[in-house]
């Protein structure tokens, strides 16, 4: 069953019931003010760290569901009768429902009695504040008299105290209210200078700053008492639970549509101007006030979406595809590449699942993060890598995660994760291969954030790959650390205590734990590091790197192969993980995807064996599960990954962000059937249908659905943030339909599904529109291309004369 339906030419989903299985969220603001927000107005903003500069609060894991909002109250003032046009938080019934989940936008509206309100909320570009832009309409046939309310509460920034150190902030609220604009500046007196405001267009029949004003004793956001009475307490808050509510009356002829404008925003002030006038404890609004007023004004508001239109249209127009499947179309086009955009934005704070308190950015996880979005931002793309790279250790080490707002690796968490260095070459590659910009190489970068310690940003790369060679162990696999790409795998953690982290207990030297995983991630980053070096005229290292790559090649072949599929680690006991040997866990996705995807095996039949043992053992319906037989009870030797109940997480879920390594590696080996169907079982857009069973948004990729040996087998978890969006991107834009762009030029080298028969790209690289008509004539996937109306040889279209915009290709396939 469905909860909405696609809208694609609009590019939105459009949710037309509110009780969906969880709430569906969105993403507003995209550069540093961000909200999330759900289909039925819950949700929060926050200025560039969703733990550090919270401006307003949301509930997690609350009953019912979604507490805490952007709410607005509509109040028929001749019966007094009143609900929330976004059916939460009053729950009330309404007509005609919807909720328009855009790009960087939601519109969500409905009607009751004929009063038809509907509210626009988006981030201007370029600004630290959001609108929402409300219209009503009286569709009754005589006058209506209506009361509106809005309300936010105000989170006293740091997110983590907020939620716990009540006898401080309990007493430490403060609000000012001038000229209808509510501003909170908990803290401003004293060390921040940065405050909040919420404005409206309209004259204000009153307002509310204590939440216990506006609720009203032992009453919830359901029925707030000053809503309920049509009457604003015009309190101000003095400690307790700032926030902010306007109330605006209006009386509306038949037929007529009145707009409202809300503008919630953040601001600073400079440190040695914060108050007016000075030496008062005022705040100083000069520099806050015209923004204010600017958004206050209609056509200034519409000029601002339409330039985020327009914002969007850009991004998206750099890589547009029109295949015969319409859920590839509408995730290339539209939904991917967006959440590609969320998860550079959020890395994995924010979401529906993850708090914003707990991690900061991860090194693996932004890197990985590059591959989806590099095409659309590089300009972002380039000042990630180095942000990334700073945090690197001069071992070539790197801290697991940092934090936005200070740049700084995070020393709770450390590093030791020998995947993370890899990455780095991973991602550093992906956008040389993109912009051809190899001064990035040449940048002078910090490690460890301590000035002095600047290196090119080479040689960073090169002290990644010396971590990895530093660090090998008995089969001269690659050590596993605390865990690689697959965090729960712990190997080195031993862990009987209860509550301690799986991720930073470390109880064994780590000597003898080995990971055929990072050994095929390894073989990918030399090879890439080796074509850098080439690239960038470093003939020696080339060779050095290449060796690298055929080396470990070698050694997987002979210490990670068990005979139908590739081993997943040696333990710390130096027996094989993921072997037939193995009671539980015989066989795991990660080894099998990555070391085909880096092309291990591919000439002496194991890669085919392994992706064999994959579809055999591992695939279901619902996607790729992780591991076989689920562990059924805790191994301490394993870790974390033997915590969870059989089907879930890492330990047999299909975890999503894998999948397209199976994908990729399906296309290496040639079979575009597979690699279609494998990327399809885990579409959103194709699981729509099944929204009751997969009850997560079915316009982005999440996380995690459950396994087979889980009681809810394809229930999905962890939407938005996760690597999945990059993976799936990626896999689909440059392997399936394998238009990539390489070093020397644009590679055309699509492995679909045999029953396609064509499909059309337009992609802009390096400033140049290619128009790629693809063509099949027969089952294989041998190219012949011609460009431009010349027949050329190979696959690879070099890039054109200088000045050229557009270049046409035609491509056979077959
Ligand atoms: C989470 C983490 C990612 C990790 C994956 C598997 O998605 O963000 O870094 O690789 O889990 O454990
Ligand atoms: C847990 C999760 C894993 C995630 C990690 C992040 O181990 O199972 O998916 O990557 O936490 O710290």
């Amino acid at each position: 069953m469905k909860y909405g339906f696609f809208d694609d030419n609009a590019r939105e989903y459009v949710i037309t019931r509110p009780d969906t299985p969880y709430p569906w969220i969105n993403y507003i603001g995209c550069e540093g003010y961000f909200g999330i927000l759900s289909a039925t107005a819950g949700g929060y903003s926050y200025y560039r760290d969703a733990r550090l500069r919270r401006l307003t609060r949301g509930r997690y894991n609350n009953v019912p569901q979604d507490n805490g909002g952007r709410y607005v109250y509509v109040r028929d003032n001749e019966d007094g009768d009143f609900w929330s046009p976004s059916w939460m938080p009053t729950q009330s019934e309404v007509e005609d429902y919807s909720c328009r989940h855009g790009m960087g936008y939601s519109t969500i509206g409905s009607k009751r009695n004929g009063i038809r309100v509907s509210n626009r909320y988006f981030v201007p570009l370029g600004e630290t504040l959001e609108i929402w832009q409300l219209t009503v309409t009286n569709e009754r046939l005589v006058p209506a008299d209506l009361s509106l309310f809005s309300s936010v509460e105000f989170c006293l920034w740091d997110a983590l105290d907020d939620q716990s150190n009540f006898q401080r902030n309990l007493s430490t609220g403060q609000v000012e209210v001038e000229e209808g604009v509510i501003y909170h500046k908990t803290e401003y007196r004293e060390r921040r200078n940065h405050f909040a405001y919420f404005a409206c267009s309209e004259e204000l029949a009153g307002f509310d700053t204590q939440r216990e004003d506006f609720l009203g004793a032992w009453r919830g956001w359901d029925k707030p008492a000053a809503v309920a009475e049509g009457k604003s307490r015009n309190s101000v808050a003095h400690g307790w639970s700032p926030m902010g509510s306007h109330h605006v009356k209006m009386t509306l002829a038949p037929g007529e549509t009145r707009q409202v404008i809300f503008v919630l925003g953040y601001h600073e002030n400079d440190k040695d101007e914060k108050f007016d006038p000075p030496g008062s404890q005022t705040i100083n609004k000069k520099t806050v006030l015209p923004v204010i007023s600017k958004y206050l004004a209609a056509e200034n508001v519409e000029a601002a979406f339409e330039a985020l239109n327009r914002h969007w249209d850009d991004l998206l127009g750099v890589y547009q595809a029109e295949t015969p499947d319409e859920h590839s179309n509408r995730m290339i086009n539209i939904w991917n590449a967006y959440q590609c955009m969320a998860t550079f934005n959020m890395s994995r704070s924010a979401s529906s699942f993850e708090s914003g308190i707990g991690r900061g950015l991860g090194f693996r996880d932004s890197n990985q993060d590059l591959l989806g979005f590099v095409h659309m931002v590089p300009s972002r793309a380039r000042e990630r890598i180095l942000d990334i790279a700073a945090t690197q250790l001069s071992s070539g080490g790197a801290y697991h995660q940092y934090q936005p707002l200070t740049k700084k690796g995070n020393n709770d968490i450390g590093g030791d994760f020998n995947d993370d260095p890899h990455w780095l070459i991973i991602g550093v590659a992906a956008y040389l291969k993109e912009t051809g910009d190899f001064s990035i190489l040449e940048e002078p970068v910090v490690f460890d954030n301590q000035p002095g310690t600047e290196e090119p940003l080479y040689v960073h790369l090169q002290r990644s790959m010396q971590y990895a060679l530093d660090r090998l162990g008995p089969h001269g696999l690659p050590l596993i650390g605390r865990a690689d790409w697959n965090d729960c795998l712990n190997l080195n953690c031993f862990s009987d205590t209860p509550g301690e982290s799986f991720q930073t207990t470390t109880s064994k030297d780590g000597k003898v734990a080995e990971s055929v995983f990072i050994a095929g991630v390894m073989v990918l980053s030399a090879r890439e590091l080796s074509d850098i070096a080439k690239e960038s005229g470093r003939s020696q290292d080339a060779e050095t790197y290449a060796k690298v790559a055929t080396d470990m090649d070698a050694t997987i072949r002979e210490h990670g192969w068990d005979g139908d599929w590739f081993l997943r680690a040696y333990d710390d006991f130096g027996r094989p993980v993921g072997s037939k040997e193995n009671e539980e866990g015989k066989i795991f996705i990660e080894s099998q995807g990555f070391c085909v995807l880096a092309g291990v095996g591919v000439d002496d039949g194991k890669a085919r064996k392994a992706l064999d043992s994959v579809a055999k053992h591992l695939a279901t319906p619902h996607g790729i599960v992780v591991l076989q037989p689920a562990y059924t009870k805790y191994y301490i030797e394993y870790g974390e990954i033997s915590t969870y109940p059989p089907g879930y997480k890492e330990n047999a879920g299909i975890f999503c962000h894998n999948n397209p390594w199976v994908v990729i590696g399906e296309t290496v080996l040639g079979n575009g059937d597979a690699a279609f169907d494998y990327y399809t079982r885990i579409n959103p857009s194709a699981r729509e249908g099944i929204s009751d069973t997969h009850r997560l948004e079915p316009y982005v990729y999440a996380q995690m659905i459950a396994g087979r040996d889980a009681t809810r087998h394809g229930e999905a978890k962890n939407s938005w943030l996760t690597g999945t969006a990059a993976w799936n991107y990626y896999a689909i834009t440059q392997f399936i339909l394998g238009i990539r762009p390489e070093y020397e030029g644009l590679r055309v080298a699509p492995v679909i599904p045999e029953r396609w028969t064509g499909f059309s790209v337009k992609r802009i690289w390096r400033g140049v529109t290619y128009d790629i008509t693809i063509t099949r004539k027969g089952k294989g996937n041998d190219v012949h291309l011609t460009v431009d109306g010349k027949a050329i040889e190979g696959n690879l279209i070099a890039p054109p004369a200088e000045g050229t915009k557009a270049v046409k290709v035609e491509a056979v396939i077959g």
